[in-house]
């Protein structure tokens, strides 16, 4: 069937979503089935020096660290975090062991009576007391990683700059908030332990399982449900409840149901690191930035989870969309007593962005000229050098882009009759940003760990299954991969089929997260389909390919060197904002946006992501509020923390521009996380040019606002 690979097709996940019919893990039943309750940590940092457990009913038990037949340690990258506390805790609400029996209120009431005796140690509760702690968390400077990148000669251009600016940039936590809670089930049947649940990454959890239980792989099966949204959420934090749930099977030889509460899936799970970022720029005098030092901060917590690649990713992003030729940046990611960060759609890049964005801002203005014009003359180009040397292999459209974003949104005439306003008391202001993101792992992530496999099996019937590890969660990837498969193989949609991973099924090509299912698994896929059509004609094929590392790109995983990607995505984003002068409130008044993804393989999935990530990245900006105090997660409900809806948003426009990538699918490039990189600063920027004051932090409350007002910045 001949078909334009963009043009949009309905969604195989939709009609079941809208018809309530899907089945998420909290619809999952089966026979004698168990619920399970955490057992939490109170405090911040304490020796556990006792636990008194009420006499249990018939039928109920604790599991915790004596059930792990294996190592207590999930693996993630490394192992630090346990599956559940031995003898110590490190942050309030880490698990210490689950209730498990029939009734859920039984459960409670137990959970209750349980009392648990600490002896508390001076918790580190913030990430200036974890750079000077004199009782580390981890290791003996206290970071889970402490990394330095450097190119070009930073000397050289110390000594030529006529100008330098320096700046802070701070941001905070942010809170995946998918619709569907945390959830899993473990089933232990004829040696053979088998766990369900809302997840990302199915292989991850296998591992993690396997060495939890000690079990040979062939014991351990993970099937991926349904999945309401996941956006880094459910990269890691699976693989530690995958694991609690399994020892819960296995202990009591029934399925095991632990469903968090949604406080209680806000208040421990994983979230956005905060950050602290500092940046040095020289200055030449025809206004070029010859040279940068930055330090990036990043609040990891209590374990060390996913924070050295989340900080890699905020350190290569570090010069934003610049050719700044010599640079150099440290990056640290600081443990201290909270709940542990981790990933979040933009993986470190939204902070690394924020802080470039708002920094080469406030050079132009200390300057004296015009911002835009600072920016496209340190621009980046076809042919430059990122920031630990890898190549800009393609043409990078960003003028073409800041122009049409421009164009789109009448920016300069918004100004001139803003500034014509302003006269009147009203406050509208207007800002811009720009950003890339890479696709796929970063560094040698696809080449040295994940080595991606994709199998297609045709049936005697002509239909053709994606067998991939890679899972649909809102984001398009089951329709996106079907159409890849369709178009190469030149046969129907309806064809080619698509179910939620079962590792027993399915091989591993990775996890879906670091936006790599379109770019790097969808061209595994297309791959696969050209094999698979030379044997077309044979009853039943199955076909399996795995990822090659493009020739003619390199990384040194020692001196972080190298192409830190194989391929880039771009955006411009325009946010228009008014801003109430006796409140500080600020209302969005429009929304424009140009994004170069490549090819689009469905238009209305990438309009979806579109949509989707920046209004994320706005709430980012304005009301995801999350604080602590003394380690404790302030903001714990949904009414506590408040995600932007509809209502405060205006109508996105969007449109793409194409630089296509070959080693991609019909030249796709990355989206999923890109659409979320890029409305902080532009949100700010907005602000910044309401008010004419400069703001170094998200998110901007009115609060802060009026602050910055009053101080007159
Ligand atoms: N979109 C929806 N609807 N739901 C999600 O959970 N996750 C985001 C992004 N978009 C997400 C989403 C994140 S964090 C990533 S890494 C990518 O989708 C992963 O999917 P992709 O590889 O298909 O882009
Ligand atoms: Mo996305 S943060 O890489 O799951």
């Amino acid at each position: 069937m001949e078909f334009n690979i963009s043009q949009s097709v309905r969604r195989e996940d939709v009609p079941d979503k809208i018809a309530g019919i899907a089945k998420y893990i909290g619809d999952y039943k089966f026979k004698d089935m168990l619920y399970a309750r955490t057992l939490r940590s109170t405090e911040a940092r304490a020796i556990i020096k006792n636990i008194v457990f009420p006499k249990l009913p018939d039928g109920y038990c604790i599991v915790d660290k004596g059930d792990v037949p294996g190592r207590n340690r999930v693996k993630i990258i490394d192992y630090d975090m346990p599956f559940f506390a031995d003898g110590v805790v490190n942050y309030i609400g880490e698990p210490i062991a689950l209730v498990v029996g029939k009734d859920k209120r039984v459960i409670e009431s137990i959970l209750s009576q349980i009392r648990v005796e600490y002896q508390r140690i001076e918790p580190i509760l913030s990430v200036e007391d974890g750079l000077n702690a004199e009782k580390p968390i981890f290791g003996d400077n206290n970071c889970f990683s402490d990394y330095t990148i450097s190119k070009g000669d930073m000397v050289s251009a110390k000594r030529r700059a006529k100008f330098v600016y320096e700046g802070e940039y701070e941001t905070g936590y942010q809170e995946q908030f998918y619709l569907e809670p945390q959830g899993m089930i473990g089933v232990y049947e004829e040696g053979k332990v088998s766990i369900y649940g809302s997840i990302q990454c199915p292989y991850y959890v296998k591992n993690a399982v396997e060495e939890c239980l000690g079990f040979e792989p062939y014991r351990v099966r993970i099937v991926q449900t349904t999945t309401g949204g996941g956006f880094g959420g459910k990269e890691d934090y699976p693989s530690l409840i995958g694991g609690q749930v399994a020892c819960a099977a296995l202990k009591t030889k029934k399925p095991v149901c632990l469903i968090f509460e949604r406080n209680e899936d806000i208040e421990v799970t994983t979230k956005r690191h905060p950050s602290k970022i500092r940046l040095k720029s020289y200055i030449d005098e025809n206004y070029r930035v010859l040279g940068m030092e930055g330090d990036i901060v990043l609040d990891a917590g209590a374990y060390s989870g996913l924070s050295s690649v989340v900080l890699q990713r905020a350190m290569f992003a570090s010069a934003g969309v610049y050719n700044i030729e010599n640079l150099v940046v440290r990056g640290r990611a600081v443990a201290t007593n909270k709940v542990v960060s981790g990933a979040f759609r933009g993986f470190g890049a939204p902070q690394a962005f924020f802080a470039i964005e708002m920094h080469m801002e406030h050079i132009a203005r200390e300057l004296g000229i015009d911002p835009f014009e600072f920016k496209l003359s340190n621009i980046l180009r076809q042919g430059d050098r990122s920031t630990t040397g890898g190549l800009y292999r393609d043409r990078i459209l960003l003028p073409e882009m800041v122009n049409r974003v421009i164009k789109m949104s009448s920016l300069e005439e918004k100004k001139k009759a803003f500034k014509e306003k302003r006269k009147i008391g009203k406050l509208n202001g207007i800002g811009l940003s720009m950003f890339f993101h890479g696709g796929g792992f970063t560094g040698s992530g696809e080449r040295d760990h994940i080595k991606g496999r994709v199998r297609l099996v045709k049936d005697d019937k002509g239909y053709v299954e994606i067998l991939v590890s890679n899972v649909e969660m809102g984001q398009g990837a089951g329709t996106t991969l079907r159409k890849i498969a369709a178009k190469t193989l030149e046969v129907p949609l309806s064809k080619i089929i698509f179910n939620n991973p079962d590792t027993d099924r399915v091989p591993d090509s990775g996890p879906t997260v670091a936006s790599r299912t379109t770019v790097i698994v969808g061209k595994l896929v297309q791959e696969a389909s050209e094999k698979l059509k030379e044997r077309w004609s044979e009853d039943r094929v199955e076909v399996e390919v795995q990822y090659k590392y493009p020739e003619g790109f390199y990384w040194d995983n020692d001196r972080f060197e190298g192409d830190a990607y194989t391929s880039y995505s771009w955006g411009v984003n325009a946010v228009e904002v008014e801003v109430d002068p006796t409140t500080c409130e600020v209302k969005i008044n429009g929304v424009w946006a140009v994004f170069d993804i490549g090819s689009a393989i469905d238009e209305r999935i990438v309009k979806g992501q579109i949509d989707g990530g920046i209004v994320q990245g706005l709430g980012y900006a304005s009301i995801e509020v999350m604080e602590d105090r003394s380690g404790k997660i302030m903001q714990r409900k949904s009414t506590d923390y408040t995600i932007p809806t509809s209502m405060d948003v205006p109508e996105i426009k969007s449109e793409l521009m194409c630089e296509p990538y070959g080693g991609g699918p019909f030249g796709a490039k990355a989206l999923g996380e890109l659409t979320l990189v890029g409305a902080a600063p532009a949100y700010a920027l907005a602000i910044e040019d309401a008010l004419g004051v400069k703001i170094n932090k998200i998110p901007v409350r009115p609060e802060h606002l009026m602050e910055v007002v009053q101080n007159g910045k």
